[in-house]
Order: C-alpha cells, then sequence, then structure tokens
C-alpha cells in the first residue's frame, strides 16, 4: 500500500475563520476528514499534519522520504520563501506535489512565485479543498505509474 503525507504550512490551523472570503469556510478538520475518505477509495494510507514552524515541516519531508511516501503539500507562504523545504523536497526524493486553497496566480505578485513548484511533479490551485484531492489523487497516480515503471516487463 503506497502512503501519502499531506503536509500543511503556517496559518493553515486557522482556516475556517481565516479570511473567509478567500479561504471559504472549510476547516483543516473537514479537509483531513474529506482527504482521508479519498484515501480510501485511492487505497491509500495518509499522514496528514500542519505545523507553522518550517523545521517540523523539514523534518515530515525527509520521513516521507524515508518511507518512499509520496507527499502532497500545502506550504502556505513558505511555498514562496523556503529554500529549505525546496532542498527537503529535493533531497528527500519523494514525490511532491503542491497545492493551495486559493488561485494564487490571480493574487498579489509575490504569491506567483513559488521555491518548491521547480521540485515537485506538479502544482494544483485553486479548488479550495479540493485542490487536496485533486493532489491526492495526482501523487497516487505517479506513485503507480513509477511503481509499474520500476518493475520488470511482464513479456
Ligand atoms: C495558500 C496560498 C499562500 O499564498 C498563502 O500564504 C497561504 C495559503 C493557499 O492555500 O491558497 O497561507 O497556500
Amino acid at each position: 500500500m503506497t502512503t501519502v503525507f499531506v503536509l500543511n504550512g503556517p496559518n493553515l490551523n486557522l482556516l475556517g475563520r481565516r479570511e473567509p472570503q478567500i479561504y471559504g469556510s472549510t476547516t483543516l478538520a473537514d479537509i483531513e476528514k474529506l482527504v482521508r475518505e479519498k484515501a480510501e477509495t485511492l487505497g491509500t494510507a495518509v499522514t496528514f499534519r500542519q505545523s507553522n514552524h518550517e523545521g517540523h515541516l523539514v523534518d515530515w519531508i525527509h520521513e516521507a522520504g524515508a518511507q518512499g511516501a509520496g507527499i502532497v503539500i500545502n506550504a502556505g507562504a513558505y511555498t514562496h520563501t523556503s529554500i529549505a523545504l525546496r532542498d527537503a523536497i529535493s533531497g528527500s526524493g519523494a514525490p511532491t506535489v503542491e497545492i493551495h486553497l486559493s488561485n494564487v496566480h490571480a493574487r498579489e505578485g509575490f504569491r506567483h512565485r513559488s521555491l518548491i513548484a521547480p521540485v515537485s511533479v506538479g502544482v494544483i490551485c485553486g479548488f479550495g479543498s479540493m485542490s487536496y484531492l485533486l493532489g491526492l489523487e495526482a501523487v497516487h497516480r505517479v506513485m503507480a505509474e513509477r511503481g509499474r515503471q520500476a518493475k520488470p516487463s511482464q513479456h
């Protein structure tokens, strides 16, 4: 069974009451429930975590890599600033999908740049809590595909 770490960065613990006009009324606990339901249909185990501290996120990315897990990450504002997260993702080797609730490209200029996008498999943004589900499905499919490629041909 594959495992996917769903990692959440700073201020995402405030979802539900944080700028609801941008992020909606869904809480992080609601999102975790949706992610777990989706993971069950995909047959994937999920480790779901949130921290406001960059170093915790770095440690968890290493942990995912060591376990051979995939990562779905909403790094919040660290997306736009953190070389440490970028190096952790590339160093861990874990297939990673960057996600955001909001469409960061329709917002302030400083949100248009991501330091982690170049070391991620891809980026999903703008779909609210659905971004998490799309991210989970994407990383699950990438891991299944890589698993198939790693196996010797059956022919
Ligand atoms: C966010 C977008 C970031 O720019 C912002 O700093 C966040 C949330 C999103 O999910 O839309 O904290 O990652």
